[in-house]
């Protein structure tokens, strides 16, 4: 196994180095974040930096670059406070790439790359229609990572849409039965399989693995 020191990772080729570093802490939740502006323009994004904050209440973050390389998302939700995030399908997976670039404030992403914007009662910012995992969080705080000028948006989830046929009885949600992709690094999308499922683990003794058992 090769070993690097920040010295040599910090003199590397700055595309090489993004890869190598981007790639280092594995794969992500990549998803399609959808807002509306005051004007009524949609807008349609790809984030992976997205963390589960916690169950009760239900919070999820993502982290925001700084708004000079990533303007619309932010000032959107700041504008409004709703925000929806969507599940990626291997069947549309270029497009939601294709949401990464940089296009104007007045161009909706999603009649640039043809995904199509759903609407649900009293939410108010777009679905992706052909997501199979979706849900909508309403703006709790945004906090400045003064580091690296970037945000952590913190949103407090109000609404979840989820294909039948992935909720356990238990309301695990098997993703690999639906497909929904990982991503790694800033290019890279994948496929996933289970490994194994487990009880609680207690100290004392290994947790049993539940992997074939109907829960
Ligand atoms: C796979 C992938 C993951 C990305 N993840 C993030 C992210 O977590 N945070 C971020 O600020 N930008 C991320 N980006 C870049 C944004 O998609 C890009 O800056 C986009 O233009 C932001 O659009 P907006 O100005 O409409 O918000 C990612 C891009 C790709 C291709």
């Amino acid at each position: 196994m090769q070993h690097f020191s920040i010295d040599t990772i910090q003199s590397w080729d700055r595309f090489y180095r993004g890869n190598f570093i981007n790639c280092l802490s594995g794969f992500k939740s990549a998803s399609l974040i959808g807002t509306v502006n005051t004007a009524g323009v949609t807008n349609l994004a790809i984030f992976s930096n997205i963390i589960h904050l916690g169950a009760d209440p239900a919070l999820i973050a993502f982290q925001n670059r700084p708004t000079a390389a990533a303007p619309h998302t932010i000032a959107n939700i700041e504008a409004t406070g709703v925000y929806t995030l969507n599940h990626i399908h291997p069947s549309f997976v270029d497009k939601a790439h294709q949401t990464s670039a940089k296009y104007a404030a007045e161009e909706s992403e999603f009649a640039a790359v043809q995904l199509t914007e759903e609407w649900r009662h009293n939410i108010h910012a777009p679905f992706v229609a052909e997501s199979n995992i979706k849900y909508a969080l309403s703006l709790v705080e945004i906090v400045p990572i003064q580091h690296n000028n970037t945000f952590l948006v913190i949103g407090k989830l109000t609404d979840a849409f989820v294909d039948e046929s992935c909720i356990e009885s238990d309301g695990y949600l098997s993703l690999e039965k639906i497909q929904s992709v990982t991503s790694l690094g800033i290019d890279g999308y994948y496929n996933v399989s289970k490994v194994a499922r487990y009880n609680y683990a207690k100290p004392g003794g290994m947790a049993e693995e539940i992997w074939d058992k109907n829960i």
